[in-house]
């Protein structure tokens, strides 16, 4: 039996509602904001991410799809959506207009990762992109997008934790006090955090280990470290999210898994179960456009797991609407009455209604329980009687009720 590949679902029919759900409070909350939607291809040139995610990364080193394809050219399955958005801004000479320029996707994402509740080796994420300002009001602004879209799907008890990193300037200054501090410790770090202390040590104040996470909430903290500049703009920032009243928690331990951002990082995670299941995530990333080839565009962004966003709404007793559907079921007794189904289908639907058909030789017995199945409000039933009168029955679901009506009356008699 063939199953989907480890890691990914399929989406069936009963699960659309949730998706179709999210996607229209995705699209609104970005027509609020006036940020237009994006598609990239699937895959890209693996260099692409290599350079920007960050070869010390876990999606660089373990995570990434990418294959050669029969022309020799290196691909890579999508592992995130920034870098794409990145080189289309630039391919496409997106900085020729008025900046910024303010960009959304919905589209699925590769990683080969451990397969566990909430994390897949393909998922889908809604992101936005807002490209060509430094301004800290961009930065309110996207935050502001994210944790409204939340509040738009009814998401509770969500928390914002956020952080800034500096910038080129003050980075160095900032890992040196780090890995001084860490050099004290190398005895107690786990072995993967002895390696990052070698290769990214801004990556060993995630750990997840007990152990280290002890040493990490007593490190250098990089706020403390930052240059003017950004020191003003974190301040700017944290007053824009005040006007906005958007509650949000400093945490000096957020750094994030992708090594492109500078400045602003910041995550949206459900409160009771903090990082390991976190909705969310984004930042600034001041350095990306020129590191693929363009002029310096500070610009920055978030994206946003769709998967976890159904978790957490199913965890929180939200339903979705349903989606709309056929509410006529046409039955018919005999294949006179067949022809006339199908006919009188094809006309409904011409006239902009729903129709669900019998289909197959089943007794009337067993095409109503269908129709019960299927939910419709009406049933529509054909028999020899009705052909020669130019009528036909038509049952209300809910009530049982039934009632004779002229054919050329059924429209009318469905609204
Ligand atoms: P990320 O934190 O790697 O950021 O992913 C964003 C969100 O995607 C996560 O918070 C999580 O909800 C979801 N996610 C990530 N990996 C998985 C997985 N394996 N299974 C299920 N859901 C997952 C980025 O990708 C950045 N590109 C975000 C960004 C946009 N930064 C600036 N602009």
């Amino acid at each position: 039996m063939y199953q989907a590949p480890r890691g990914t679902s399929d989406i069936l029919p009963e699960e659309q509602p949730f998706w179709r759900y999210i996607e229209q409070k995705a699209v609104n909350i970005c027509q609020l904001y006036g940020y237009e939607r994006i598609d990239s291809p699937a895959f890209e040139d693996a260099d692409i991410f290599i350079r920007t995610i960050g070869e010390e990364t876990d999606i660089v080193e373990k995570e990434m799809y990418t294959f050669e394809d029969r022309g020799g050219n290196k691909l890579t399955l999508r592992p995130e959506g920034t870098a794409p958005v990145c080189r289309a801004y630039i391919e496409h000479g997106l900085h020729n207009l008025p900046q910024p320029v303010k960009l959304y996707y919905i589209t699925p994402i590769f990683r080969y990762e451990r397969p566990q509740a909430g994390r897949y080796r393909q998922h889908y994420q809604f992101g936005c992109e807002a490209i060509g300002d430094a301004d800290p009001a961009l930065d309110a602004e996207v935050i502001d997008v994210a944790w409204r879209f939340f509040a738009s799907l009814g998401l509770r008890q969500l928390s914002l934790q956020l952080n800034s990193i500096g910038c080129k300037q003050c980075r160095p200054q900032y890992l040196t006090a780090l890995k001084d501090y860490y050099a004290k410790y190398h005895r107690d770090l786990c072995p993967d955090c002895k390696t990052r202390l070698k290769r990214n040590p801004l990556r060993l104040l995630d750990c997840k280990k007990p152990g280290c996470q002890q040493l990490a909430n007593l490190a250098p903290k990089s706020i403390d470290h930052l240059c003017p500049q950004c020191a003003e703009h974190f301040d700017r920032l944290k007053r824009y999210l005040g006007l906005l009243e958007i509650p949000f928690e400093v945490n000096h331990r957020l750094v994030r898994g992708l090594d492109y951002y500078t400045r602003t990082v910041f995550e949206i995670q459900p409160e009771a179960e903090g990082a390991q299941n976190t909705l969310g995530g984004g930042g600034r990333y001041d350095d990306l456009i020129e590191e693929l080839g363009g002029k310096p565009t500070p610009a920055l962004g978030f994206a946003i797991g769709i998967e976890r966003i159904i978790l957490n709404l199913k965890k929180q007793g939200i339903s979705a609407p349903p989606l709309p559907q056929p509410q006529v079921f046409i039955a018919y007794i005999g294949d006179d009455a067949r022809v006339e189904a199908i006919k009188l289908a094809a006309r409904l639907r011409q006239a902009g209604t729903g129709v669900i058909e019998a289909i197959g030789n089943k007794s009337l017995k067993a095409q109503l329980r269908q129709a019960n199945t299927l939910n419709v409000r009406h049933t529509v039933i054909i028999g020899e009687d009705e052909i020669k009168t130019s009528t036909v029955i038509l049952r209300d679901m809910t009530t049982g009720e039934q009632k004779t009506v002229p054919v050329s009356e059924l429209s009318e008699s469905l609204k």
